[in-house]
């Protein structure tokens, strides 16, 4: 923690230049880390997760496994929280049953849409659907972003570098047996038995259970559709191509992932934001461009592992000192209040609608008007109240997530009081769009409202393309996978990922 509390000192006491003072490094990843946390949008793009928080399911909360066999799990195994994600588990590989290392994530769709038409149907390759309620509320360790996508892009930098302490070097990223074994290990022998499991999201977010015998009640194993006759395939979405099936099962399966864009809903998944550790604390240089995309992401692959050690050890320190269920504030919501109030305007204001430096200044003390006192003018006050507005008095002044949206509100609400004292448009402008790249909001890529029939798209593993990621658009949900090169490389094949 001390490498920590330095990198505050130096933040706050120190100082640094201009830009930094009025953008501090990180705060705004930290702050979209807390916002995006457990929902599907955000932490598609910003799939790198670089955070871990400590997770917890309230007993009684339903979710799904599904499997080749109607036997109840006891042991260790994969658990979706939407039933559409765990059906595209319920069909055994293409060649073969399933073996135990068999890799998760329902790609073999994908693998079996290119292998063509699917064989007559098959009673045998119907499998069954689990549903569980959970025994006891679960406590999880949270690896945000898209964690449990299968890609060497850098969705799994921070569970194999951090959490598993690069046990998985130089293997291929198909090792998920491995690492649910793992990490159920250290549940036990280092962390005491105070965690039950992960919690990770590819297109939908899952849980690697520990103990299925002990956390679980069965509720009800039931049989799932089989494959269609040959004749029926083109039925829904399907082209009389012997794809019907898988598209079904893509269809139902992303449409599930995009209901939750918003958030997993009904407090299914309650956040310690309190206290949680993230790699951006550390003052590492991070981002890395794509290659493919030219877009930045964090990437932990050329730190040093010497550098990486602070980060481990708070996260060791987090499981050891802290609990899932130990109240704490809600900094979501707040930082929610502050995207809320000013995505639009800041939208607005960069849009070049605004034409001359004096329809700006309009629109921005409109903006700033509830916190301008117009007997007595003081501009530092009126970054402070705007700055504080939606910071209740009893909320903590210390730990990552306070400072970072602290920092956040106040670079929002100072730019603005600057630029409204711009005389220079095209600086003006230049100012604005400075913070909007900082803030880099996830919300300024929705799509608006889509027709009921198709989803906003964006690449969550295994589909999606390159466009996909840059310009979202609407997209019928029954073709989610879209045209173009794929965001994430071409698939692997059978031998290397099983
Ligand atoms: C699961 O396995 C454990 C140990 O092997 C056993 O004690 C327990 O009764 C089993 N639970 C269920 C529900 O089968
Ligand atoms: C495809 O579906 C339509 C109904 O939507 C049906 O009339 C047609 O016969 C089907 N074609 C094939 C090749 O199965
Ligand atoms: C159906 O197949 C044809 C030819 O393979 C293709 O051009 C068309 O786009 C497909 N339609 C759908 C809805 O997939
Ligand atoms: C604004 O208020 C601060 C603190 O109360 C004070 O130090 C400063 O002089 C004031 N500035 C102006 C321009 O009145
Ligand atoms: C992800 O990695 C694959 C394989 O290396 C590559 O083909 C693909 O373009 C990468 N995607 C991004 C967004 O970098």
């Amino acid at each position: 923690m001390w490498i920590k509390t330095l990198y505050v000192l130096w933040w706050l006491v120190l100082g640094a230049p201009a830009a930094e003072d009025r953008f501090p490094p990180n705060a705004n990843h930290i702050f979209n880390a807390v916002h995006s946390s457990m929902r599907q949008w955000g932490s598609s793009l910003n799939h790198n997760g670089m955070s871990f928080f400590l997770a917890s399911v309230p007993a009684g909360t339903q979710l799904y496994h599904g499997n080749s066999s109607p036997q109840p799990v006891n042991g260790t195994e994969w658990l979706a929280f939407e039933p559409e994600h765990a059906l595209v588990f319920t069909k055994p590989f293409p060649h073969g049953p399933p073996s135990p290392d068999r890799p998760r994530g329902g790609s073999q769709i994908l693998l079996q849409s290119a292998q063509g038409p699917e064989p007559e149907d098959d009673p045998y390759r119907r499998g069954w659907l689990h549903t569980y309620t959970t025994a006891k509320d679960l406590r999880l360790l949270y690896v945000d972003g898209m964690s449990a996508a299968k890609t060497n892009n850098g969705t799994m930098d921070s569970q194999d570098r951090i959490l598993f302490h690069d046990k998985f070097e130089g293997r291929p990223a198909m090792q998920e047996r491995e690492r649910a074994d793992l990490a159920c290990q250290m549940a036990r022998e280092v962390w005491n038995g105070r965690l039950d499991g992960l919690l990770r999201m590819e297109a939908g977010f899952e849980v690697i259970l520990c103990d299925f015998g002990r956390d679980l009640n069965v509720v009800r194993v039931t049989r799932v559709k089989g494959n269609t006759k040959r004749g029926q395939r083109n039925e829904s979405g399907g082209n009389g191509t012997g794809q019907g099936n898988e598209l079904r099962g893509a269809m139902l399966w992303y449409k599930a992932a995009a209901s939750r864009y918003g958030g997993i809903g009904g407090r299914r998944v309650v956040l310690n934001y309190d206290h949680f550790v993230s790699a951006f604390a550390y003052g590492l240089d991070l981002f890395r461009q794509s290659e493919d995309t030219g877009v930045m992401h964090p990437r932990l692959t050329h730190v040093s592992s010497e550098n990486l050690e602070p980060f481990r050890q708070d996260l060791s320190r987090l499981i050891l000192d802290h609990g899932p269920q130990e109240p704490s504030f809600d900094w979501q919501a707040i930082a929610d209040m502050v995207v809320e109030r000013y995505a639009r305007d800041l939208r607005y204001m960069t849009s070049g609608q605004l034409m001359t430096m004096t329809q700006l200044q309009e629109e921005i003390e409109n903006s700033l008007s509830p916190f301008i006192d117009y007997d007595d003018r003081n501009t530092s006050h009126e970054v402070d109240r705007c700055s504080l507005q939606f910071i209740p008095a009893e909320a903590p002044q210390e730990g990552l997530a306070a400072h970072a949206v602290r920092s956040v509100a106040r670079s929002v609400c100072t730019t603005l009081v600057d630029v409204w004292s711009q005389s220079d448009y095209p600086m003006a402008i230049a100012q604005l769009q400075e913070l909007t790249n900082y803030l880099s909001w996830t919300t300024w890529k929705e799509c608006g409202k889509c027709p009921d029939n198709e989803i906003c798209m964006v690449p969550m593993w295994p589909l999606g393309t390159i466009e996909d990621y840059k310009h979202p658009e609407c997209r019928d949900a029954s073709m989610p996978n879209g045209k173009g090169r794929r965001y994430w490389g071409t698939l692997p094949q059978p031998p290397t990922w099983r």
